[in-house]
């Protein structure tokens, strides 16, 4: 099946980067499966957009095998879909050992899980088409292990490694793939109650980015050999910095 209509499809589209990926693609697609839990969001973010694309909102929890399902199933039925963008997330503070399981499972489900099903549901299609975009939304703080965000540092670190190679399998097929590790980034992500303690005050001003920024340099990026991307130039330093600081963690000898 091909289609000459431009589709995307965008995980976590009720708020913050999701919403601004939204934006940014209305004007290259003709089509917008915007998936989310907040009913009211995805139809207002659909209002706004509804006159530079024809956009659908799907309500859908993507922590749930029913969610996923449901989502593979539109992607199937309204797509072939050029974008993908896998950007749903959440994270939770605190020592592994002492909060719930449910929750850091849930970002595993969430970040890992759904991110797997909806790549497996949409690359035949690209592949079909010979082209495609999927975006990956990583962090940051994949490349420094830090106490209070084990697992969901851990989860966007599968997503650099797991978006490399799979570059590596579909760089002939006209499929490029992103992982997409912002910083510090103005959104309602630090407010959620599974966040509670932190503190925004603690981030110096000129380390935030607004997720517009954010949006551009991903999709700048898609047209360049480049899979982990990190927006913002003191952010790349943190980055490198975090590398450094892991290869310097491996020794060389046994002595
Ligand atoms: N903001 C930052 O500083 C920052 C930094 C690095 C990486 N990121 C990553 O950027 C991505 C977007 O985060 P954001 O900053 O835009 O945060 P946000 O404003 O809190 O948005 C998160 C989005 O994910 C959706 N979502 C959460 N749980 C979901 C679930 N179970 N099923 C379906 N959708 C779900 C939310 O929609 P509903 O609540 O409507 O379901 C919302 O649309 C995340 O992957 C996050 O890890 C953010």
């Amino acid at each position: 099946m091909t289609s000459a209509k431009t589709c995307a499809l965008v995980t976590g589209a009720s708020a913050g980067i999701g919403a601004e990926f939204c934006r940014q693609l209305a004007d290259r697609c003709d089509i917008i499966i915007i998936v989310g839990r907040r009913q009211e969001l995805l139809e207002d973010l659909a209002g706004s957009l509804g006159s530079q694309a024809d956009v659908h909102p799907l309500v859908a929890d993507l922590t749930s095998i029913e969610g996923q399902t449901r989502v593979i199933e539109a992607l199937r039925q309204k797509g072939p879909v050029d974008y993908l963008i896998n950007n749903a997330g959440f994270s939770t503070l605190g020592n592994f050992a002492e909060l719930e399981l449910a929750p850091q499972q849930e970002m595993v489900d969430l970040h890992i899980t759904a991110s797997l099903a909806l790549c497996r549901a949409a690359i035949p299609f690209m592949r079909e088409k010979g082209s495609g975009f999927i975006v990956n939304v990583s962090s940051l703080v994949s490349f420094s292990p830090l106490a209070s965000v084990a697992v969901y540092g851990a989860s966007k670190a599968f997503l650099n490694h797991y978006s490399e190679a799979l570059q590596l399998e579909l760089k002939d097929q006209g499929i490029k793939v992103q992982s997409l590790c912002p910083g510090y980034t103005r959104t309602d992500f630090h407010g959620r109650d599974s966040m509670q303690g932190f503190d925004t005050e603690w981030v110096p001003e000129e380390q935030w980015m607004e997720a517009s920024q954010v949006v551009a340099e991903s999709l700048a990026a898609l047209t360049r050999d480049q899979v982990v991307v990190v927006p913002g130039a003191s952010n790349r330093k943190l980055a490198n910095a975090g590398m450094r600081a892991q290869m310097g963690r491996l020794p060389e000898t046994d002595d």
